[in-house]
């Protein structure tokens, strides 16, 4: 059983059914309800507030999460109970995630470079700070929650980190965070069994517009999944090995993913998910020869030898945004999605309903995502545009450039 919404729903269902598994969606947002309806059954938590009697009923053998905000679920702790495995790490273990400071407690025990970084409570905290330490910061929510006051906000300049302090909502404090620049990439592994297995080596395109301009948006405009189990770029090596024995220690498994920028020389940790995913989860799962089977093996903390697809090496996501987009207090009316020629990839439907006709109809911010795999980059890149560039929606847009720049790892343009 999938918790989520949205194309993260629709992809996971839907790959994972392909692949042969019995699939389900419990819908623990409101939003994002139709594309998982296409797939198997699904159950709004409005009209099932306690998951448990469907999972039993439905006899789950294991759960796939969207984000962490699970573990606040009234039924969190029955969960654990009914011995049902989920695809995440729990107690201890979620704290990488959960708590930004607990990440950077921990890469310093564990020597493995993190920015310069503060939890403070208000802005004449804030304030402070920059006056000792004057330099730009990221501003970040201190606990990671979908629901969070606050925003990645990504300053460049002193000047501008001030200005933002001024503004942010201080509700649950903020976390301030050195600027490092712009090259960044990601890896993501599974861990299962007291050993680290790597997956892909990443890059999402959080900027709103081609050529990395304007804001950095809450999900990626898109993405870049390189087939990685030997750890090519050294990632895993150095941000994800050297806390081996933490893994064991929290009894950690589940997915691991380390985003990091690279700078004066060196790999900078600025964030750890405990998740494939939103963006790279669908590629993640496309590549593997038998993702259930990886999957259910990690959610039982079991040997894992994950095997990949021989025909491919890269895949690519170009996520349409629709009108509005990146501000979400634009909004625009529903209008239909039409699409001018057959598309010859995978579509993920986000937040667009299906209408009485047939028709699809836009009713949000984030359209689709449109994801290829190729044997190159190169390949990958031209399905996915090609696809996108067939679907028409009123004031939608997407980046012409997803794939072209940030690669490989380690660029900064
Ligand atoms: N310390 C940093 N230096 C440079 N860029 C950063 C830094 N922290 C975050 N960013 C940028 O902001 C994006 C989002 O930040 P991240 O820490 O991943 O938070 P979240 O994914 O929860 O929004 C990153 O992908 C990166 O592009
Ligand atoms: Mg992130």
């Amino acid at each position: 059983m999938v918790l989520g919404v949205g194309s993260f729903a629709h992809s996971h269902a839907q790959i994972l059914q392909d692949a042969g598994a019995r699939v389900s969606t419990y819908l623990t947002r409101n939003y994002g309800h139709f594309p998982p309806s296409l797939v198997g059954p699904s159950f709004s938590a409005q009209e099932h507030p306690d998951p448990l009697p469907l999972l039993k009923r439905l006899k789950v053998d294991f759960i796939l999460p969207q984000s962490i905000d699970w573990a606040q679920a009234p039924w969190a702790e029955a969960l654990l109970h009914s011995g049902i495995p989920i695809l995440c790490p729990t107690g201890e273990a979620m704290l990488i995630e959960r708590e930004r400071d607990y990440a950077r407690r921990l890469c310093r025990e564990f020597k493995i470079p993190f920015p310069q970084s503060h939890v403070v409570p208000n802005r004449l905290a804030a304030s402070q700070v920059l006056k000792r330490s004057p330099r730009p910061y990221v501003i970040k929510n201190p606990l990671c929650s979908p629901w969070s006051p606050v925003h990645t906000i990504v300053c460049e300049t002193v000047e501008e980190t001030q200005a933002w302090l001024d503004r942010v909502n201080y509700a649950e404090g903020v976390f301030l965070q050195e600027y490092l620049g712009r090259a960044e990439a990601g890896h993501i592994a599974l861990v299962s069994g007291g050993e680290i297995r790597s997956l892909v080596t990443n890059q999402e395109y959080k900027r709103a517009y081609a050529g990395n301009q304007g804001i950095v948006c809450g999900a990626p405009m898109g993405g870049l999944v390189e087939k990685d189990p030997d750890d090519r770029y050294g990632l895993a090596r150095e941000l994800l090995h050297p806390l081996r024995p933490w893994f064991r220690r929290v009894k950690y498994h589940g997915p691991i993913q380390v985003t990091a920028c690279h700078h004066r020389g060196k790999w900078h940790v600025i964030e750890y998910n405990i998740r494939l995913g939103i963006t790279s989860g669908a590629m993640i799962l496309r590549l593997l020869e038998d993702p259930v089977n990886s999957l259910w093996t990690t959610a039982r903390n079991q040997k894992l030898a994950p095997r990949f697809r021989k025909e491919f090496s890269f895949g690519c996501s170009m996520t349409l945004a629709g009108y509005g987009y990146p501000y979400l207090k634009v909004r625009g009316p529903r209008t239909p999605v039409s699409c001018t020629a057959p598309l010859d990839c995978d579509v993920w439907w986000n937040e667009v309903e299906g209408s009485t006709d047939g028709q699809r109809v836009a009713v949000g911010h984030r359209i689709a995502d449109v994801v290829a795999l190729g044997k190159t980059r190169e390949t990958a890149v031209r399905q996915a545009r090609t696809n996108i560039a067939r679907i028409h929606c009123l004031g939608a847009f997407y980046r012409t450039d997803i794939g072209d720049n940030l690669w490989p790892p380690g660029t900064d343009h």
